[in-house]
């Protein structure tokens, strides 16, 4: 069985976008600025981890050509809808992190959200390469990071895999993957030549802009 897989699907399966109040799911706060500075009306876009769509429906909002991938079919199909509800449009795949299902150089911009987070360092290291493979030359991505304090309280639930990513073996989170970056690591993973800004928001998440 793929755990992770099994996790994030759990999560989506029987929501509806239709019979929710999606009215609380605002998009990342870092969104609004990365497209003010990088981004054009009409460039084509990947959300790389979509989950729910907040951030695609606000990318496509704002005019973007919006792609998306997740690992869940459920929030591929949440997304789908979510984006018709509101009458814009977005494309949305099934798919691993690394490995995209899009073609080479397809996308002025990936944006992958919370999501690195919830992979092996070997994956991450993977997905990384993946997005310089669909980005397009002077393409631009944004990454973000939880804050990197352990989760003490619920260490119990998970055994500690070699490259230090927890995998939750019980309680609400069986199944899930969690690894906690140090500056250091994010800086390694992204490659310190191609970093274009490295942030740290007050609750100690971490946001990276990188060619
Ligand atoms: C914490 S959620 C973030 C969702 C979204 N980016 C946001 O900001 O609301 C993590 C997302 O990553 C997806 N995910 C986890 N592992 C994945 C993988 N290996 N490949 C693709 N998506 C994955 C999950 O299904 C989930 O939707």
């Amino acid at each position: 069985m793929n755990e992770p897989l099994e996790y994030w699907d759990s999560l989506f399966r029987d929501l509806d976008p239709e019979t929710m109040d999606l009215s609380g799911s605002l998009p990342a706060s870092v969104l609004p600025g990365f497209c003010d500075r990088y981004l054009k009306k009409g460039d084509r876009i990947l959300d790389l981890g979509c989950g729910g769509g907040r951030n695609a429906a606000y990318l496509a909002g704002r005019g973007l050509q919006v792609y998306g991938v997740d690992i869940a079919q459920g929030a591929v199909e949440f997304c789908v809808k979510r984006l018709a509800q509101l009458q814009i449009s977005g494309e949305f795949r099934q798919g691993t992190l690394d490995s995209i299902p899009f073609q080479d150089n397809e996308f002025a911009a990936v944006i992958c959200i919370a999501s690195l987070d919830h992979i092996t360092l070997e994956s991450a290291r993977k997905s990384i390469a993946e997005i310089r493979r669909v980005l397009s030359d002077n393409g631009v991505v944004l990454l973000t990071f939880d804050p990197p304090d352990t989760d003490e309280e619920k260490i119990d639930e998970a055994e500690i895999l070699p490259d230090g990513t927890l995998r939750f073996v019980s309680g609400a989170q069986k199944g899930m993957l969690f690894r906690r970056y140090s500056d250091r690591e994010i800086t390694d993973l992204a490659g310190e030549e191609n970093i274009i800004s490295f942030d740290h928001s007050a609750n100690g998440a971490r946001t990276v802009v990188c060619c």
